[in-house]
């Protein structure tokens, strides 16, 4: 056993994905989650892929009480991975005190019981988000941050500066930033996967629900960008290239491979991929033809954002594998075994 880890949000997509490397990496994993954007089943999903079961508090992070208890009950724990948050961006913009309550109380619990547990090391999720529209794509770590376009994408950046003044205050604890870029697909077993509430926000889930059937027709928002075919340029990463991107960290921090309390890196594959493009990736690899139409543009949408992932792949050691054909394709197995199971 390498150590214990606290996983956050660890039933939903990202957290279940990380939970499942973390398992095969020989971690032993503790997960929270109120299963407000998930369910039990995923427990099974995991331990069906690992043959493990990870440990599982059916609980709410903003409570002290309960995340104590959790610490008391499981004692030993090395590292958390914070994934518990709420990340509909559209939603947010609605709902911004939900967003500011829930995803900052949520930090400030984990990082204020850190040092009284004894846990010493911290993976953040953050996002691209932070980066605003890019003067520059691949954007590097070092590129500044810009005013984020939603309530969401400000609780990354108020995240991000909250841990850079605890750890600078002489917290006793490590952290890195992980920068995610567009996390897609699902585990090659197609036993977890993305399992969106109600309407789908995001492009993949909403392509493979149209080509099942449960939504007409793809709306592609937007083809007027200044981009080569018009359509938004996103860098869409495997979600287990993802997940194993927090194992390295953890190892990086754990076994003090790192004299800096605090690193960022982006996780994403270095290559910009419009909608349309992925679109045609998604036809090719199934052999589908999905219906989609052309609408206005999204309100909030950036034109264009890729990584450049360099720091990641040579400081890290990380680098994503999977072809987005694979990836597209694991999507649409995904869906289609939840149809099998008669979730939709
Ligand atoms: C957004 C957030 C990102 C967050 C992610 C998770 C921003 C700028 N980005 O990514 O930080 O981690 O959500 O929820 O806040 N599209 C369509 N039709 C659809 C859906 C999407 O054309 O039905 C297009 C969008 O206009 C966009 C691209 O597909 O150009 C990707 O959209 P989406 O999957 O929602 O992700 P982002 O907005 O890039």
């Amino acid at each position: 056993m390498k150590g214990k880890i606290l996983v956050t949000g660890g039933t939903g997509f990202i957290g279940s994905h990380t939970t499942v490397e973390l398992l095969n990496a020989g971690y032993e994993v503790v997960i929270i989650d109120n299963l407000s954007n998930s369910n039990r089943d995923v427990l099974d999903g995991i331990e069906r892929i690992t043959g493990k079961r990870p440990v599982f508090v059916e609980g709410d992070c903003c409570c002290m009480a309960t995340l104590e208890k959790l610490f008391e009950d499981n004692p030993g724990i090395n590292g958390i991975i914070d994934f518990a948050a709420s990340k509909a961006v559209g939603e947010s913009v609605h709902k911004p005190i939900l967003y500011y309550r829930n995803n900052l109380n949520i930090l400030l619990n984990l990082l204020d019981l850190m040092p009284r547990y004894g846990v010493k090391g911290f993976v953040f999720s953050s996002s691209c988000t932070v980066y605003g529209e890019p003067d520059v794509n691949p954007i590097t770590e070092a590129a500044p941050t810009k005013k984020a376009t939603s309530p969401y994408g400000a609780t990354k950046q108020i995240s991000e500066d909250i841990i850079r003044d605890v750890i600078a205050s002489g917290a006793p604890i490590k952290a890195i930033l992980l920068r995610y870029f567009n996390p897609i697909g699902a585990h090659p077993s197609a036993e977890i996967g993305e399992l969106p509430n109600g309407v789908p926000q995001n492009l993949v889930p909403y392509i493979t629900q149209t080509a099942i059937g449960i939504r007409k027709e793809l709306s592609v928002f937007g083809n007027d960008y200044d981009t080569p075919d018009g359509s938004c340029i996103r860098d869409f990463i495997n979600i287990v290239d993802l997940a194993k991107a927090h194992v390295k960290a953890l190892e990086r921090m754990l076994g003090g491979g790192s004299d800096d309390n605090l690193e960022v890196f982006n996780i994403g594959t270095g290559e910009g991929v419009s909608v349309l493009q992925l679109i045609d990736v998604f036809q090719k690899a199934t052999g589908i033809k999905l219906p989609y139409k052309i609408v206005g543009r999204r309100e909030g949408d950036i034109t264009k954002i890729w990584a450049d992932p360099t720091k990641a792949n040579t400081v890290l050691g990380w680098k994503a594998q999977v072809s987005l054909a694979d990836t597209m394709l694991s999507a649409w197995n995904w869906q289609k075994k939840l149809r099998e199971r008669g979730v939709m």
